[in-house]
Parts: C-alpha cells; sequence; structure tokens
C-alpha cells in the first residue's frame, strides 16, 4: 500500500544563531576597494563553494551552475572548494573539520533532511528565510522539500536539485550476450537474481560496485525492496525493528548481491563503477541518477546503449535526496555567499545545473521538456511515488549514524561475512 509522502518534521530544540542577513549586500554590483558592495558590509568580492562534485559529469554540473552564476553576478569570483569522493566521503570530514576550526567556506553543499538538521542543530548554519522573501522563493519549491530544510520555522538553505537513489543502469549488449531480454526489467529481487546468474555465466561482472558508500547505497536499496516503503521509512523513525527477521531476510538479499559484484570494488568511487556499464564490462548498476549524466558525457544513447528501471521490488517508490546550499555561520563572503544563492534558487540556475547533472530542479515551475527523456521520467515518479529519504545520502538519518552503518558495512563486506553480527551491528549503529 501507498503511503503519503512523508516528512521528516525537526523539532530539534536549536538555540538559532541569528544572522544579519540584512547586512548582506544585494548582489553583483560595485565592489568598493575592500570588496564589499557596499550598502551593508557583506563582502561579495568572491565566494567560496565548498562541494564533492570534483570532476568527470558531476564537475560539468557545477560548471554549468557556475556559467549562470558569472552572468548574474559578474562582480563575485567564484572560487571552487570541491573535496573529491563521491557522496561527499572525503569533503564531510574535512568540512566538519574546518567548521569546527571557525574557518568554514562561504556555503557549502549539504543534504536536505537530517544531514542538514546535524549542521542546523550544531550551530554552524544560519537562517536564509529572509533570502527566501527576497528572492522570491516562498512558492519555488515542494512544499514537503522545504520543510527538509526548516527547523522551528526557519529556512537553513536553497536546494539545487533532486536525485533517485534507486535506479539500475544496465548495459543491453552485456545482457543480450547472457541469453537474456536486454527490454526486461524485473519485479523482485528473486526476479533479478536469476538473471544475475546468467550474466555472472556468462563470464561479465553481474553487478558493478564501488566503495563502501556505494554499498550502503546498495544496502538502503534492498532494505527499501524487502521492507516496503513503510517498513523502510520505519528504520528511521523507530517503528521497524532493526534486529527483526525482515531485515535479517534483507541482509540475506544483500549478501547475495554482493556475490555478484567486481572484486577491485573496494578501490572505486562511483564513476568507475558506472563506467563498468558504459564499457560492457559489467551488466547492471545501482546508482543515484547522477549516474545517467556520466552516460550522457561518454556520448551513449538511453534505450540503445544503456538502460535503467527501479531497483526490483521498488518500483513505484522514489529514493529521494536533495542537494542545497548553506550560508555558514562566520563565512568570510557573506555576500558573495548570498549571491550564490541567488543563482543557486533562480530560474536559470536550476535549467542550466539540473540539465547537466542528471537530477530534476528543486523548483517546481520549470518546463520538463527542456530535460532528458530519463529526467522526466524521473520528474513523472516524483510526482506520483511514495517518497522515502536515502540513507547514504543524508536524507534520512544524523551522519553520526550514516557513518556507523558504513562502518558495519565494510566490516561486513571486506571479510568478516557474519549475517548476524552485522545485523547486531547495524542495530547499534541506528541506535546512534
Ligand atoms: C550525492 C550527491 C549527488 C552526487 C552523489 C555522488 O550525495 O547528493 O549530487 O554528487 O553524491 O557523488
Amino acid at each position: 500500500m501507498r503511503t503519503r509522502r512523508r516528512i521528516t518534521t525537526v523539532a530539534a530544540g536549536l538555540a538559532a544563531t541569528s544572522l544579519a542577513l540584512a547586512a548582506c549586500s544585494s548582489g553583483g554590483g560595485n565592489p568598493t576597494d575592500d570588496g564589499s558592495t557596499g550598502g551593508g558590509g557583506g563582502d561579495a568580492s568572491e565566494v567560496e563553494v565548498f562541494t564533492w562534485w570534483a570532476s568527470g559529469s558531476e564537475k560539468l554540473g557545477l560548471d554549468a551552475l557556475v556559467g549562470v552564476f558569472d552572468e548574474q553576478h559578474p562582480d563575485t569570483k567564484f572560487i571552487n572548494g570541491a573535496v573529491a569522493g563521491g557522496a561527499g566521503s572525503a569533503a564531510k570530514d574535512l568540512l566538519q573539520s574546518r567548521l569546527q576550526a571557525n574557518d568554514p567556506p562561504d556555503t557549502f553543499q549539504a543534504h536536505a533532511g537530517a544531514e542538514l538538521t546535524d549542521y542546523i542543530n550544531a550551530g554552524q548554519v544560519e537562517d536564509v528565510s529572509a533570502l527566501y522573501d527576497e528572492f522570491g522563493l516562498r512558492d519555488a519549491f515542494p512544499a514537503d522539500l522545504v520543510d527538509r530544510l526548516t527547523v522551528d520555522g526557519k529556512i537553513y538553505s536553497i536546494p539545487s536539485n533532486i536525485h533517485r537513489a534507486n535506479v539500475v543502469w544496465a548495459n543491453p549488449s552485456v545482457i543480450e550476450g547472457a541469453g537474456l531480454d536486454p527490454d526486461a526489467t524485473y519485479a523482485t529481487l528473486d526476479d533479478w537474481f536469476t538473471a544475475l546468474d546468467a550474466v555472472q555465466a556468462s563470464g561479465k561482472t553481474a553487478l558493478s560496485i564501488g566503495t563502501t558508500w556505494t554499498q550502503v547505497q546498495l544496502l538502503e536499496t534492498v532494505l527499501l525492496a524487502d521492507l516496503g516503503a513503510d517498513g523502510y521509512s520505519g528504520l528511521w523513525d523507530g517503528s521497524t525493528d532493526w534486529s527483526g527477521a525482515d531485515v535479517a531476510d534483507a541482509l540475506e538479499d544483500f549478501d547475495k548481491l554482493m556475490g555478484y559484484t567486481n572484486t577491485d570494488r573496494d578501490g572505486l568511487d562511483w564513476p568507475d563503477a558506472t563506467q563498468q556499464i558504459i564499457d560492457g564490462q559489467a551488466a547492471f548498476n545501482v546508482m543515484g541518477d547522477w549516474a545517467v549524466a556520466a552516460f550522457e558525457e561518454a556520448g551513449k544513447v538511453a534505450g540503445t546503449d544503456f538502460t535503467y528501471f527501479p531497483v526490483p521490488g521498488t518500483d513505484g517508490v522514489f529514493d529521494f535526496l536533495a542537494d542545497s546550499f548553506t550560508l555558514p555561520v562566520g563565512a568570510p563572503h557573506p555576500g558573495g555567499a548570498k549571491n550564490w544563492l541567488e543563482t543557486v534558487g533562480s530560474l536559470d540556475g536550476q535549467v542550466a545545473f539540473n540539465k547537466a547533472k542528471g537530477s530534476i530542479p528543486a523548483r517546481s515551475d520549470t518546463d520538463p521538456g527542456d530535460f532528458s527523456e530519463y529526467q522526466q521520467s524521473a520528474m513523472e515518479s516524483f510526482g506520483k511515488d511514495t517518497i522515502v529519504s536515502s540513507l547514504a545520502h543524508g536524507a534520512a538519518a544524523p551522519i553520526a549514524t550514516l557513518n556507523a552503518i558504513s562502518d558495519a558495512t565494510s566490516k561486513f563486506t571486506t571479510g568478516a561475512s557474519d549475517l548476524a553480527a552485522f545485523q547486531s551491528d547495524l542495530a547499534a549503529a541506528a541506535a546512534q
């Protein structure tokens, strides 16, 4: 049964830091000698933008956004503070050290939901509600999404995009070479196992994967497939028992899926794993829909060179995540940050960025016709599917919980192989 979209309403007791947003000058114009834009003192001479979109198709997405930024705010210099490592696997630790050392960038990427709430609760990001009024953004985004950026009525970031995590990307030639129908989709994990067996027997990698965070992402989609949307969401609100038999069954399925994967996985990030589909070394890859941008960058055509479908058992569910940009407390160039946030929220910024990134715009007023066939299908799913929160991408659980789940997963997949211990490690991790 489908649930209505659920929102994590955060009731954290943050003694909110107040920002003199009014002190930030309005964007773009007339820098004074000290680099500020005048009229209030927010230095807009430059903006250091901290992300993990450091290379490949992710950098192309960032570049597209910077192109619009340069047009909208030619007097603010963009400084690229990107730190390599998919899903922020290296960036988030470095960011935390910088924030704790009072050395914040001017703006940083944060996932809507629990991850952003961590920064809010730590008093590390400013309330940017006033910018929503100033930029006319109150009605630009879906109310559910704004709720995930809000604590105690204050909004703490501006969203750039929405991604879907529960997607399988497939190489039709490899699948056909294994004697299978390349257009088949699989209703259940059991159906998929049969196909994975056939690919494995053909000598190709059945399921390509990379390092720990990609394995955690696979784990979340298996939990979603086996527990259903309600059961999966219950893992994050305490209503599903991590120690129960359903989770044990899902972990068995996860273990089985890992048995189909490439042995060099732990040294690979997501672009390497997706590249195995592009290159015809592997049949299937579970990856968020930033992967579509990698196929496009390689000149591959959807439906011919690659196909996509929801992870078996998760059709009708949209495993959601959204990137957003913040104004950190103590940002050295708050005027520059304000200008960046204006571009992030703007129609032109969202169209340019999302076309390149593979995501769908966070704004509700873009024209679907501007986007690819895949993106149009994602927009349709987002509009009608049950929405659940991604674990690996900060929507479902605080950073400490995700880190503990990642450690438990790595311990299991790099040798421990003890399902009962894995389940109790996960239960302990989720209780953090
Ligand atoms: C996610 C992020 C996406 C994409 C992906 C892979 O966490 O939200 O925008 O960058 O990581 O690095």
